[in-house]
């Protein structure tokens, strides 16, 4: 025998039968959801071309993915996210495909990333996007959604909050300090970063990002903003810039009042620290997070005006989020809201014996009236039998061809009452 063993690669986990019911019971849950607000499914390659990243994110992005190339000398890359393909496959179908497109996937995930809480290097992660409007009640559709899933999942306005800003709100203070638009990514970058790495080497990425230290005193001026109104206290006279921050401030005002009106005020916050790492977003952006602020994001996403247009589509504006497996399920660990989950069989077939055809048969009949079976592949003593029947979680056992049952009866046991009863098949 080999002396070799084998562990699974960093970041990434094995589902054993316990961890699929659990992620069966997130998946049917988002499921659920999605097509109760009239979604529809999609799925895309797990890779695809690794200029669809770097498009749409610029160069920097290949240290954050699976990158390889193939047998046929082609650059390609393990999926990080499914937003690009998303727009990919909408642009691929053209005008011929009716809009608003509201789509979710939930895909497998990979990103070359420090593996650690609550971000491993392979993850689910539940997609839902709406594109081809630029109206805002697509963001009120998506918030909804949200909040409704974590409902479903048992949690209430005191386990999670939505931070909610805005991209276009931001831009505009940036426009404001005169930041060039081509340091924004940048700088979008480092604010992303900023409760991550502390204040010293957030104020290097801005430096690195361009700003000098007024801009950067300017900025952190404008963080502390933490209402609406005091952001529009510092709405500037100027005429040419008044126009992106009164439409930012107008769009943030309508989908605050709307998700107030809908009872769901008290899961909201207002956080201009929410900014979105990712390069595409241009409007409203948001992030779930658990109340207490101890775990990592449990979602994100926010509205791209760009990138289907960026990545060679008609220009058409989307709206998304991505909500992954591995926070959202420690947080309902720590909530106790993991139901125990028993995956039952209905009836245990004990056989005399060796398994035999008169029990297959048996068990055949009875899968086709849709209950589900067991029996003992190797046979072996009833008591062994009997014991794996327990094992199994069997509601009933059969005991095949006991002398005890007359002719057309099976003698059946109930292993919660240890009742006993001779029962024929329509009975079972
Ligand atoms: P994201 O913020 O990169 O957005 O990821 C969204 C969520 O996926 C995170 O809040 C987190 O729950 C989960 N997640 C991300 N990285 C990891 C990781 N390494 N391990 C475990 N979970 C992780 C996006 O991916 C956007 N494409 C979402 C989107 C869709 N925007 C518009 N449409």
């Amino acid at each position: 025998m080999s002396n070799k063993s084998f562990q699974t690669p960093k970041g990434t986990r094995d589902f054993y039968p316990e961890e699929m019911r659990v992620q069966n019971f997130l998946f049917e849950n988002w499921k659920r959801i999605c097509l109760l607000f009239g979604f529809e499914e999609y799925e895309g390659p797990t890779f695809e071309s690794l200029d669809l990243y770097i498009e749409k994110s610029g160069a920097e992005i290949v240290g954050q993915l699976y990158n390889f190339r193939d047998k046929g000398d082609r650059e390609l890359a393990l999926r990080p996210e499914i937003t690009p393909t998303l727009a990919r496959m909408v642009n691929q179908k053209g005008p011929s495909l009716k809009l608003p497109v509201k789509w979710f996937s939930i895909p497998r995930l990979y990103r070359y990333e420090k593996a650690q809480k609550g971000r491993l290097r392979e993850f689910f992660q539940l997609n839902m996007d709406i594109v081809g409007t630029d109206k805002i009640w697509a963001e009120v559709d998506l918030l909804t959604a949200i909040i409704e899933m974590m409902q479903g999942f048992g949690l209430t306005s005191e386990d999670f909050t939505l931070k909610i800003s805005s991209r276009k709100l931001l831009s505009a203070y940036l426009d404001r300090i005169q930041v060039p638009a081509q340091a924004k990514p940048a700088v979008y970058s480092a604010l992303d970063k900023r409760a991550k790495v502390g204040p010293e080497a957030f104020q290097r990425l801005l430096g690195e990002a361009g700003l000098v230290p007024e801009q950067c005193r300017d900025l952190e001026d404008f963080f502390t903003c933490r209402t609406l109104d005091s952001v529009r206290e510092r709405l500037p006279d100027a005429a040419g810039e008044e126009l992106a921050w009164k439409e930012a401030l107008a769009e943030l005002d309508e989908l605050f009042l709307c998700l107030r009106n809908l009872g769901f005020g008290g899961f909201l916050d207002f956080d201009l620290s929410v900014v979105r790492g990712l390069a595409y977003y241009t409007g409203v952006v948001f992030e779930v997070y658990d109340r207490k602020g101890e775990m990592r994001a449990v979602a994100g996403g926010g509205r791209y005006d760009n990138l289907l247009e960026n990545l060679g589509g008609r220009s058409m504006s989307g709206v998304g989020f991505g909500m992954g497996d591995v926070v959202l399920y420690d947080l309902l660990r720590s909530k106790n809201l993991v139901p125990a989950f028993s995956d039952r069989v209905d009836y245990f077939l004990v056989t005399f014996g060796e398994m035999n055809c008169e029990a297959l048969l048996l068990a055949q009949a009875l899968r086709h009236k849709d209950l589900r079976v067991a029996y003992a592949i190797a046979g072996g003593k009833i008591k062994k039998q009997l014991s794996q029947a327990h094992e199994c979680n069997a509601a009933k056992v059969i005991f095949v061809g006991s002398e005890s049952a007359p002719p057309g009866r099976f003698e059946v046991k109930d292993l919660t009452s240890g009742e006993q009863v001779f029962r024929a098949f329509e009975e079972l």
